[in-house]
């Protein structure tokens, strides 16, 4: 590799959403060892601080800390008023925002629509969807035009494919896919790189949240397959963020090896 050509991320500010635990606390533990300087945002906060002094370990420059939650306009304001008085605005001496990646979300049950619940149809839709869209639009002033900034936002597999039980959680990822295409267009020619990473199945606590605690259920998802880590999806955001500033990775889709599609995984019998 020429690592010239490469756009480095020693000390540059890059922002995190749902870094308390999975693909974003594996984020900021790889950004951090990048020597990049991390503002992590969640609504846990122990365990963003635990994710925090991790993050340090590793190398980051600053791993900095806020109380986030992407489903309400005012969190996502604070959010973002801390964030400026940390790093200040595009034209700031310390560079503006380099890297945004939209990651908090996730799955809540897996009921049919006829068997639905508004409060999980409200809670994916919140923070898959609007969540995305208040983020970004909070958080573009901070971000400078022609220096390789990046936006990344975090889909799956199930924007591309429907599934039982998966009508919302389906459709809240199709339209982060489709915000993300928008926004591509939208920034054309600010320098700002807009891209999805869009993984398969991958062993975090998403099913736990998706079983509502439900340790036994979460763990069966997993039964005699291989899924991905949360470190294999960080060390490819660190990947996207790190091409040459003239390169935009535009939809990238992540299977384990052992699921050829959706609902067609490889399961070994013990
Ligand atoms: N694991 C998979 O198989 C898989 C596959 C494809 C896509 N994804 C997507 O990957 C992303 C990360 O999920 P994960 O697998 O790493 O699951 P995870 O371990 O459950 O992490 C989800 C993160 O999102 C945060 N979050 C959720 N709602 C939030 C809100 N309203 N405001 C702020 N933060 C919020 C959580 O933090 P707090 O609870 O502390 O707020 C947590 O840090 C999600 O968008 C998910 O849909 C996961």
């Amino acid at each position: 590799m020429k690592i010239a050509r490469m756009n480095s991320l020693k000390n540059k500010w890059v922002l995190i959403t749902g870094a308390s635990s999975g693909f974003g606390a594996a984020a900021a533990r790889a950004f951090g060892a990048a020597g990049a300087k991390l503002l992590l945002g969640a609504r846990r906060v122990d365990r963003l601080k635990q994710v925090a002094a991790e993050s340090k370990h590793n190398g980051a420059g600053e791993a900095l800390l806020h109380e986030l939650d992407v489903s309400k306009t005012s969190s996502v304001e604070a959010f973002i008023a801390w964030a400026r008085r940390k790093i200040g605005g595009r034209k700031s001496e310390a560079g503006g925002l380099h890297v945004l990646i939209n990651n908090a979300g996730g799955a809540h049950g897996l009921d049919t629509v006829a068997e639905g619940k508004d409060a999980d149809w409200e809670a994916m839709i919140q923070s898959n969807v609007l969540g995305v869209l208040r983020m970004t639009r909070a958080a573009l002033p901070l971000m400078p035009h022609d220096a390789g900034a990046s936006i990344i936002n975090i889909g799956s597999v199930a924007g591309h494919t429907a599934y039982e039980g998966g009508a919302v959680y389906c459709a809240a990822k199709a339209g982060e896919l489709q915000i993300t295409r928008a926004l591509r267009l939208e920034l054309l020619g600010t320098g700002i790189r807009v891209g999805t990473v869009d993984p398969g199945l991958a062993e975090t606590e998403f099913s736990l949240v998706r079983f509502k605690g439900d340790a036994v259920s979460a763990k069966k998802v997993y039964e005699g397959t291989q899924p991905l880590t949360a470190e294999d999806i960080a060390e490819i955001l660190v990947w996207m963020a790190s091409r040459p500033a003239h390169v935009n990775i535009d939809e990238l889709i992540v299977k384990p090896v052992d699921q050829a599609a959706v609902g067609k995984v490889f399961r070994r019998k013990n």
